[in-house]
């Protein structure tokens, strides 16, 4: 054997090449070619395989870290620091302009804790955890009722029968997320829908607005909202449809089908 050559008692995987051989007058000899052992290059396509998807499972890992850590260390530092201001200002009788900037500074306490609460909730989505995407996609919506008036629904089309794959929750629901944020922040529509569609071979979830709409071959944006969304959905085989144009509204689909599903589907 050439010492460059490794050996392995079997090969797993191997690529075949030949060509028949024969005498010169006709009479088959065999075949000539080669056989070349792949199983390396099998096993590290397959690992190359799995990074998108160890990487969002890191990613969301750290998410969760990050939730945790906000709610428990830094918005119990703030409620505490709110609760300082609270007895400070007990202690301003007689000076009202004093217990007037008291006031202004527990104000604002509190609102940086409502952020932090809203953040480590959207860092670490525990309603999806705990109670799946139905719920947590209800959730989503009840908690985007904002100041400026806007109408968000959730619709369910078809029950779950099966647990939905860990890996595919999360991806439909942050997407959902990102479009809602964005279907808020841009379009200037005074109504959002969340529609979440089940059937035997898979889920698709549908954020619809009918606000400004864009141009969606000609976005030029440095944002990192839509290109994230397409990466979540590619990685876990599924399809992200973005129909838009400038004056229609948008309609952001997130659709995966689900083949495990099929087969006890009753
Ligand atoms: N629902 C929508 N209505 C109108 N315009 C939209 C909508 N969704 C996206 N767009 C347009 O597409 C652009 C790209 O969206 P994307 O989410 O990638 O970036 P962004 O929201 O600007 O920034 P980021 O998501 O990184 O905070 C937006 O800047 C906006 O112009
Ligand atoms: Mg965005």
């Amino acid at each position: 054997m050439h010492p460059g050559l490794s050996h392995r008692a079997s090969c797993e995987k191997t690529l075949h090449n030949g060509v028949p051989a024969s005498t010169p007058d006709g009479a088959f000899l065999g075949y000539l070619g080669s056989c070349i052992d792949i199983t390396h290059r099998h096993e590290a396509e397959e690992k190359l395989r799995r990074i998108p998807r160890l990487l969002i499972n890191a990613q969301e890992a750290e998410r969760n870290r990050i939730g945790q850590e906000l709610h428990d260390d830094l918005g119990q530092r703030v409620v505490a620091l709110s609760i300082g201001i609270s007895h400070l200002a007990q202690q301003m009788d007689g000076n009202d302009k004093l217990a007037a900037d008291c006031a202004n500074l527990q104000q604002q306490a509190s609102a940086v804790i409502t952020d932090i609460a809203r953040l480590s909730r959207q860092l670490r989505p525990v309603t999806l955890q705990r109670l799946g995407l139905p719920a947590a996609l209800q959730s989503l919506c009840a908690k985007s009722a904002n100041p400026d008036g806007v109408v968000v629904t959730f619709s369910q089309y078809g029950e779950l029968k099966r647990v939905v794959p860990w890996i595919v929750s999360i991806a439909l629901y942050r997407v959902a997320q990102e479009a809602l944020r964005n279907a808020l922040a841009h379009s200037g529509t005074d109504r959002i829908n969340i529609d979440l569609h089940i059937d035997r071979t898979g889920l698709a979830v549908m954020i619809t607005d009918r606000g400004c709409g864009f141009a969606v071959e000609h976005t030029t944006t440095t944002g990192l909202g839509l290109s994230g969304m397409a990466e979540r959905m590619e990685n876990i085989g599924g399809i992200l449809k973005i129909d838009s144009s400038p004056g229609a509204g948008v309609t952001v689909t997130a659709s995966v089908s689900i083949p495990e599903w099929e087969p006890s589907w009753t």
